[in-house]
């Protein structure tokens, strides 16, 4: 089964082809994206209109470059998927409006993709993880522990109450005056400095849920810098490993919750899986690691390039789906809020592949 899968969420233009084999088993046969990351760096973050015009002035050329560099034509498909949401809706109308177009020139099958569903799913493209495993997402606009327990079938543990991971790095860099996308530049001064310097909260600790709260975390930093400026170059790197400090205290309290929440109602996860640009933080990750040797687990963490977002997840989850059988119709709307846990009761929107396309 061979599928294209476009993702145009957020700032990154991106097309893959996809096979998935009778066992399961998947393998990437093009994977190309686009970033745009230098369009938005002078603002210091994504801007919305800037993001859709740069997918629409890109997406053709990206398409034809993945189904090039797969060595297949667009005859060759079993399905055409597109990322429907979440995200900014400018861009997931032009990936969406795409991939339908498409799809119906081409008569075939329709998939429409939730976008937290393909970070969930990637860890079975990579490493053919099995059902039930705890997901932990971290990215620029989203911070969730999943218990994914099939296609389709994912709960929400936790989420964040305001910012996201991501955005509480990219917010402190920007503080800081480092450059943007903020993770890495932090992650950099962080190795340099002294992590016990300045007292910063770990907010939501010790509690019984998997919730996460970054924004006031992020304020404390701010008031401690402004107490000490102007900021040396030490300054900085102290801020930024006192605050990295408080983000690993943080993930490592919040996701124990989780996964102890996971054991007592679906017993123990085949994996802990990471998803999301935050997962490339090495100091993350060794928490990562620690915490799925606490449970007697094993850390699945996608190759970086496919923790982040990326069109091989989009194409990859519609194999999923469509080896079901659940696949979308033309009229299938763009969204920008999309929960993960609202797939399960949205299924009565899908259609079997013989009735949608009859
Ligand atoms: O998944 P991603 O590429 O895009 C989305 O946000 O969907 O994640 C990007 C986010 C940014 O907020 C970036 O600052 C963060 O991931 N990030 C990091 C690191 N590398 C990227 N955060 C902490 N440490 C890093 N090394
Ligand atoms: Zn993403």
């Amino acid at each position: 089964m061979i599928v294209l899968g476009i993702e145009t969420t957020c700032d990154e233009t991106a097309a893959a082809v996809v096979e998935r084999f009778e066992d399961g088993r998947g393998k990437i046969l093009s994977n190309i994206i686009l970033s745009q990351v230098s369009e938005h760096a002078a603002f210091g973050g994504v801007v919305p209109e800037i993001a859709a015009r740069a997918h629409v002035e890109a997406l053709d050329a990206i398409i034809k470059r993945a189904m090039a560099e797969a060595g297949r034509s667009i005859d060759d498909l079993d399905g055409i998927a597109a990322a429907a949401g979440p995200g900014l809706i400018g861009g997931v109308i032009v990936g969406l409006t795409t991939a339908k177009a498409i799809a119906m020139v081409k008569h075939k099958p329709l998939i429409a993709i939730n976008h937290l569903e393909a970070h969930a799913l990637t860890a079975r493209l990579t490493d053919a993880t099995p059902f039930p495993y705890c997901l932990f997402l971290a990215s620029g606009g989203h911070t969730q522990v999943v218990a994914v327990l099939g296609i389709g079938n994912y709960i929400r543990l936790g989420t964040t109450m305001d910012d996201a991971i991501g955005e509480a790095f990219d917010k402190t860099a920007k503080l800081l005056g480092l450059g943007y996308p903020g993770g890495p530049h932090v992650e950099k001064e962080a190795a340099r400095g002294n992590a016990t310097r300045f007292a910063l909260p770990r907010p939501m600790q010790g509690r019984k849920d998997a919730d996460f709260s970054l924004s006031g975390l992020k304020t404390a930093l701010r008031l401690e810098a402004e107490k000490i400026a102007p900021l040396s170059d030490q300054d900085v790197a102290d801020l930024c490993a006192s605050f990295q400090q408080a983000v690993v205290d943080v993930v490592l309290d919040r996701l124990r919750a989780g996964l102890r929440m996971f054991r007592a109602r679906y017993g123990a996860p085949s994996a802990l899986v990471a998803a999301g640009g935050v997962a490339a933080n090495q100091a993350i990750r060794k928490v990562l690691h620690r915490l799925a040797f606490e449970v007697g687990s094993v850390l699945v963490a996608p190759p970086l390039e496919l923790c982040t977002d990326n069109g091989a997840m989009i194409a990859w989850a519609g194999a999923e789906r469509l080896a079901l059988g659940l696949v979308d119709t033309l009229e299938v709307a763009p969204r920008a809020r999309w929960p993960l846990d609202e797939i399960a009761a949205a299924k009565g929107r899908l259609m079997t592949k013989t009735s949608a396309y009859k």
